[in-house]
């Protein structure tokens, strides 16, 4: 490569100056730019930099003057970026030498720009910074998902459908009681986001390439300009200029919290797209959040469902790569570390499509009442309720358990529903079936019993959508 003046502040900000003749091989520069995607860490890159230089100036490393005129490069580089028209360029290897070159080219103070900072502290910070700002936006969809759910549930208070285990019919639940589980799992989700957030919030600044600095920097300012801060607003710094460098957990806890996440998501996934065969036909997802068949005329598929399914598998594979990129490292920076961005990256883009796209699906979804109540009004859904009747008059549970199986036994011999066994013939399995068993069959009575806390009964599950409205309305997390 020919040096044209022009091009000479490339070269005094790349790492590589001085020590070495000429640049990397063209394949060696391919091979190991992360340009290509770290440059969306620009606005953190920027934020991180310009509370950098305001702490130089504090120092008295950069005079006002200086201060301002990297302030001003940094707005015109804003500028550019936002218009599309700052060139980003693969020989400058990364998001973090692009800017402190270009910034450098419009402003000779730039060259003070990277006093007692290293890159290594300049990503773990960047990082950071952003990871923060995705975490407040994953946990601002995840209510709305929330929102979503129990907003389902309260469109539909009456309807009651199976309950499964095994994806056998089990017991009668209120459809919002169903909806509401997925409500408690993205509340654990949530609070975890809630949790590994505050592990996020720690300023590395200040770590350099691994030791630190010689130079009397002041990384409490850094911290507080930032916002790294606790909640009396005490600067939070990492405290082992080593781990600061190489600590990644705070990505893998992010990672490990949306691989949960996406698990969850792609559980209720699943549940929709049952709900929406022509077995169950329990819902109708609207035209817009399906696809149709390129050769079958009839089809109508919730691919939405299908593919937030699919993707938590690349979520969980995220985690699993980023673990592994780990687990050999010796310390303290490695460019190995390069290779946690994609994944990182992929996982929060992927787990906040699929929560919001869920979100609104759930939106244009639709019960099919009618089915619904088919389904639910199997009276075999009410076998342990009798079983629970004879256990009231005075009948060992597991005794009871055995008599209500004959009765099942001799109900499915006669080909009727159990609802259907006379009064005679449930009297000759158990003389303590009373006059009133038949009584035992009706739904919504039955789910009127259901008064345990947690249990899908009338009250119960009434109150608890109550809980959510309310608790939904006013909470935000940061
Ligand atoms: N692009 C690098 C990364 O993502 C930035 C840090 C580079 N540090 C270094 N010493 N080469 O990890």
């Amino acid at each position: 490569m020919k040096k044209s003046p022009k091009q000479k502040p490339d070269s005094t900000v790349v790492s590589r100056s001085g020590r070495f003749t000429g640049g990397p091989a063209a394949d060696v520069a391919a091979f190991s730019e992360s340009i290509s995607f770290d440059w969306r860490l620009w606005e953190h890159d920027i934020r991180g930099s310009l509370a950098h230089a305001a702490m130089l100036q504090e120092i008295g490393v950069l005079s006002r003057q200086e201060l301002s005129s990297i302030q001003a490069g940094f707005k015109s580089i804003r500028d550019d970026i936002e218009a599309g028209r700052f060139e980003w360029k693969a020989s400058l290897e990364d998001v973090h030498m692009n800017l402190e070159a270009e910034l450098t080219r419009r402003q000779p103070a730039g060259a003070k720009l990277h006093t007692a900072r290293s890159r290594n502290d300049q990503v773990a910070l960047d990082v950071r910074l952003w990871l923060r700002d995705e975490i407040h936006h994953l946990d601002l969809e995840l209510k709305q998902l929330q929102v979503s759910l129990v907003e389902l549930g309260a469109r539909f208070p009456e309807v009651i459908i199976p309950g499964y285990t095994h994806l056998q019919r089990g017991q009668p639940v209120y459809f919002a009681h169903h909806l509401l589980a997925y409500v408690e799992m993205f509340d654990r989700d949530r609070d975890r986001l809630k949790d590994c957030q505050r592990r996020v919030n720690v300023c590395p600044l200040g770590s350099g390439a691994l030791a630190g600095s010689t130079l009397p920097i002041d990384r409490g300012f850094v911290a507080r300009e930032l916002g790294f801060v606790d909640s009396a607003g005490r600067p939070r710094l990492t405290r082992n200029s080593m781990d600061g460098v190489s600590d990644r957990d705070f990505m893998i806890e992010f990672s490990a919290v949306a691989a949960l996440t996406a698990v969850h998501l792609s559980r209720l996934a699943e549940d929709v797209i049952l709900w929406a065969t022509a077995e169950f036909h329990f819902i109708r997802i609207a035209d817009a959040y399906t696809t149709g068949s390129s050769l079958m005329p009839q089809k109508k598929n919730p691919d939405i469902a299908e593919l937030t399914r699919g993707k938590s598998g690349r979520v969980i594979g995220n985690l699993m790569s980023l673990l592994t990129l780990l687990k050999g490292l010796p310390m303290t920076y490695n460019r190995d570390l390069q290779e946690d961005k994609e994944r990182l990256f992929d996982t929060a883009d992927t787990v906040r499509a699929c929560t919001r796209l869920m979100g609104a699906m759930l939106d244009h979804t639709t019960l099919l009442e009618a089915n619904c109540r088919r389904a639910a009004e199997d009276p075999q859904l009410l076998a342990t309720d009798l079983a629970d009747y004879l256990v009231k008059r005075g009948m060992p549970f597991r005794q009871a358990h055995h008599a209500v199986g004959e009765v099942v036994a001799l109900a499915e011999r006669a080909g009727k529903l159990l609802n259907e066994v006379t009064l005679a013939e449930f009297k000759s399995v158990s003389e303590k079936f009373g006059d009133d068993v038949l009584e035992t069959f009706h739904l919504l009575r039955a789910m009127e019993r259901r008064r345990v806390v947690g249990a899908p009964g009338t009250r119960e599950v009434r109150r608890e959508v109550k809980r959510w409205s309310r608790l939904l309305a006013k909470r935000t997390t940061g």
